[in-house]
Parts: structure tokens; C-alpha cells; sequence
């Protein structure tokens, strides 16, 4: 079909996630058509070094082979398997005891979704059913982080932190609450590691105070904020938030939907920040983007109580595709590849990735740089001592991703002038130095605009 007629199709038809709508129809849809390795084709046949890996998701890159023959086996084999009625399937049941064995401490309980948002979502439940279980029904407040992700469900949604995912769907609710980002660059308290940690807690036991510890049920962070632009905390922050949670007798949530499986270097970035949380939530990487699949993590405690707090009675939680044999087999197909190189690449490549973007930290309009193992962003700003955005005009969510886009490279560009870059872990490190070259040119290209040009300090 000719890429044209699907433009029309499109537009009369599908309706895109976090798109606005008569905007997408106006501009209509770009077709991707094949993919391999880091490189993918466009219906115009354009080449193009994806710097994002999708969305944050195809660590292993494309068309990897024994994913592909995973897929393939399974679905001739059995392609589907319920989990209700006490039945399974045995990818399923070993990708749970093999993500058991990598998972940190104790958290050795496995619940397949299909995403980050139901994994999430299924948090929300769980912390619901534990709480009931210990005779605590009164701890039902949830805290999270401002510029915080967590997914686009009814509940999740309002964990999230962006207002675009609140307008108009009546989200917060009012048992969700948040705190100030550590956002370093644009920290109020200044960017000292120790002085942000200093503040989150003493924003977390503030907001715990002000609600009562005997009401907060659980608190929620991501190990670095995604879709916030890439915000990446202080070394020891998440293991500050956690001892304050413990103390309280509030239950932990790292959710790793972006940063698990080699993101930011190892399997699970809570083992970096040496912490064993209550829950992980999982998705992305897990299945490297192939088939949906995300997971949440139990640690014993939680999962032992919630089973022995409903005794022989079933637990009302479940999804048709839970467990989904041939999710499953890919998950269990990516760990091949995890533990046989990929991670070790990914370390690679990040490293040589964080170098390059430093490399660009003299350029005008670069104000920050930031990142850990393959995600990382560049902050655009016209005055560097003042951190004074691009201004609106700039445009630079769309002007930005198109230049980009026509350079043949694709990168997250933000709003608010952080271009994201979350790269295939396969990357050579000459596909990295493409991208960081590919980036130069980007930016030199956008130093030229009339209006970016009008807005630089002198
Ligand atoms: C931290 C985090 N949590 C949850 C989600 C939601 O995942 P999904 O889009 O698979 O529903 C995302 C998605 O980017 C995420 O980054």
C-alpha cells in the first residue's frame, strides 16, 4: 500500500497515544516499515539511527534473530495458556523463577501485565489488598514525585506527576499526593547532591506528617524520571526516600518500567542504588519492545501476607493475557541476552554515549547534560548562567524532532527543550558516535533560528 493512502487511513482511523488529535491529522502520521539493529526505515525508505529505541524499549534492537525464533516456536507451540483455573504455561512460570534469581533481595513473587501502566495499576491493588490483610484499611494515601511517570490508567494517572495526563480526566484523586522533583539543574536548593537528598526527605516527612503515617500506604518513585526529561537524582537519593518509607512503615515502590533491564546499566537499577524495595514495576526491556509484556515484582513479605490475608478465597486480580506464553518466551529469550553480552554492550555504549553528549556541553545552547548508562538528555537553554529555556516560539518539541528526524537520527524531544536519548543496547560505538554527530548538527542547525538566535545572551 502506498504510504499516502495510509496518511488518509490513518487520520480517518487511529487514534495515537498522547498525540493531539486535529494537530496528528494536520501534520499526518510518519509510516516506519522495517527495522534492524539500531537503524530503522521509514515508507519513504529514509534510514534513520533511532536514538530512543522506540519508546525506551528495544534494548535488544531490531529484528534480533532469536527473539524472532522464540516468538515463532512459541506460537506454533502454544500460543496461548490462561493462568486462571490453576493453569500455566511453562515459558511463563520460568521467566518468573529466572527473573526471581536476578531480581534484588527478596523479591521473589512475579505478576506479568501487559505494560507499565497496568503493572503499576496493579501496585495500586495489591498495596489495597496487603493493607485490608493486615488490619490496616485506613492506610490507603499514596505519595509520589512531581515530573514523575507512572503510567495512564485510571489510578496511575494521577501517581503520574504531568499535568497533561490530569487535564480533563479528573485525576489526582484526592488519596494521591506528591513532592517536589529533585530535578538538579532547576532545584531550588541549588544542585549539591547532598543538599537535594536533604530536601526530598525533609519534603517526604513533611508531606507524610501533614497526611499521618497511619494513613500512607505507599510511595512511588522512578530510579531516574523518564518521561519527566530524563531527570536523574543524586547518588544515594532513592535510598534516602526508602529508609524514611521503612521507618514509617510506608511500602516502597521503585517503578522500573524505563530504567529495568540494562537501561542504566545493570538488570534492575534498584541494585545500583542498593536498595531491595516492596514492588518493582517492569515492562519495556523486559520483552525488548517485541510482544507487551511488564511485570510487578512482591517482595515475600508482601506476597505472603496478601496470601494469607485472603486464606482459600481467590484474590480478585487478573488479565486474559497475564502471563502470556508467547510474551514469555521472548522475555525468557532477551535474559539469554542480557546475561550473554548485552548488558556488558550497553555499559559499553553508555559510557561512550554519556562521553559524547559531554563533548557537546560547550555548545551554545547546551545548559545541561545528564544521564546514566544509555539514558540520558541534553538541556537546551539560551542564557547558560541564567538556565533560560528555549523560548516557546522555538517549538522545540516539534522543530526539534523534525530537524532531527531529517538528519536521520530520532531522539525524544521534550516541550521544554530536552532532547532524550535512550538508544538500542546493541549499539555499536560507532552508531553512538553518529548519533552525538547527528545531535551536533541538530543543534547547530537550530542555533541559526530566527527566534532562538533573537533570544541568546550576547
Ligand atoms: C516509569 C514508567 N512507568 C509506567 C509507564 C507506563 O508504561 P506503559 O506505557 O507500558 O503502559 C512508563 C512508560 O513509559 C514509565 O516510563
Amino acid at each position: 500500500m502506498r504510504a499516502n493512502s495510509l496518511v488518509e487511513l490513518d487520520r480517518a482511523h487511529l487514534v495515537h497515544p498522547l498525540a493531539s488529535y486535529r494537530g496528528h491529522e494536520a501534520a499526518g502520521v510518519r509510516v516506519l516499515s522495517s527495522a534492524k539493529g539500531a537503524t530503522v526505515t521509514d515508507a519513504e525508505g529514509r534510514e534513520l539511527l533511532d536514538g530512543f529505541a522506540g519508546l525506551w524499549c528495544v534494548n535488544a534492537g531490531y529484528a534480533q534473530q532469536s527473539l524472532i525464533d522464540a516468538a515463532t516456536k512459541q506460537l506454533s507451540q502454544l500460543a496461548y495458556a490462561t493462568g486462571y483455573f490453576g493453569l500455566g504455561s511453562e515459558p511463563a512460570i520460568r521467566l518468573a523463577a529466572r527473573l526471581a534469581e536476578h531480581a534484588p533481595g527478596d523479591l521473589n513473587h512475579v505478576y506479568f501485565t501487559l505494560g507499565g501502566s497496568d503493572a503499576v495499576d496493579s501496585t495500586i491493588r495489591f498495596i489495597r489488598y496487603y493493607h485490608h490483610a493486615i488490619g490496616k484499611p485506613e492506610k490507603d494515601q499514596f505519595i509520589s514525585v512531581e515530573s514523575g511517570y507512572h503510567g495512564s490508567s485510571t489510578s496511575g494517572a494521577g501517581l503520574t506527576a504531568l499535568p497533561v495526563f490530569h487535564t480533563g480526566f479528573g485525576v489526582p484523586h484526592d488519596w494521591q499526593h506528591k513532592i517536589p522533583s529533585h530535578y538538579a539543574y532547576r532545584n531550588p536548593v541549588g544542585s549539591d547532591g547532598e543538599t537535594i537528598i536533604a530536601a526530598s526527605v525533609a519534603s517526604l516527612r513533611a508531606k507524610i506528617a501533614e497526611l499521618g503515617a497511619e494513613r500512607v500506604a505507599a510511595f512511588y518513585a522512578e530510579p531516574i524520571q523518564g518521561s519527566g526529561g530524563v531527570l536523574v537524582p543524586p547518588a544515594g537519593w532513592m535510598k534516602a526516600m526508602h529508609a524514611v518509607c521503612k521507618e514509617h512503615d510506608i511500602l516502597f515502590v521503585a517503578d522500573e518500567v524505563i530504567t529495568g533491564f540494562g537501561r542504566t546499566g545493570p538488570l534492575f537499577a534498584s541494585a545500583e542504588d542498593g536498595i531491595v524495595p516492596d514492588f518493582i514495576t517492569a515492562a519495556k526491556g523486559m520483552t525488548s519492545g517485541y510482544v507487551p509484556m511488564g511485570a510487578v515484582f512482591l517482595s515475600d513479605r508482601i506476597y505472603d501476607t496478601i496470601a494469607d490475608g485472603a486464606g482459600d478465597a481467590p484474590i480478585g486480580h487478573g488479565q486474559t493475557y497475564s502471563g502470556h506464553p508467547v510474551s514469555a518466551a521472548v522475555g525468557l529469550a532477551c535474559l539469554d541476552l542480557y546475561e550473554n553480552g548485552l548488558l556488558d554492550n550497553g555499559r559499553m555504549a553508555g559510557n561512550r554515549l554519556l562521553e559524547g553528549l559531554y563533548s557537546l556541553a560547550d555548545h551554545p545552547l547546551v545548559g545541561d547534560v545528564r544521564g546514566r548508562g544509555m539514558l540520558a538528555a541534553i538541556e537546551l537553554v539560551t542564557d547558560k548562567e541564567r538556565k533560560t529555556p528555549l523560548p516557546a516560539e522555538a517549538d522545540a518539541g516539534r522543530r526539534i524532532f523534525d530537524r532531527a528526524w531529517a538528519n536521520g537520527l530520532i531522539i525524544r524531544a521534550f516541550n521544554q527543550g530536552i532532547l532524550g536519548y535512550a538508544p538500542p543496547l546493541c549499539c555499536t560505538e560507532e552508531e553512538i558516535d553518529t548519533i552525538i554527530d547527528r545531535t551536533r548538527m541538530t543543534l547547530d542547525q537550530t542555533l541559526e533560528d530566527k527566534d532562538v538566535r533573537g533570544a541568546l545572551k550576547d
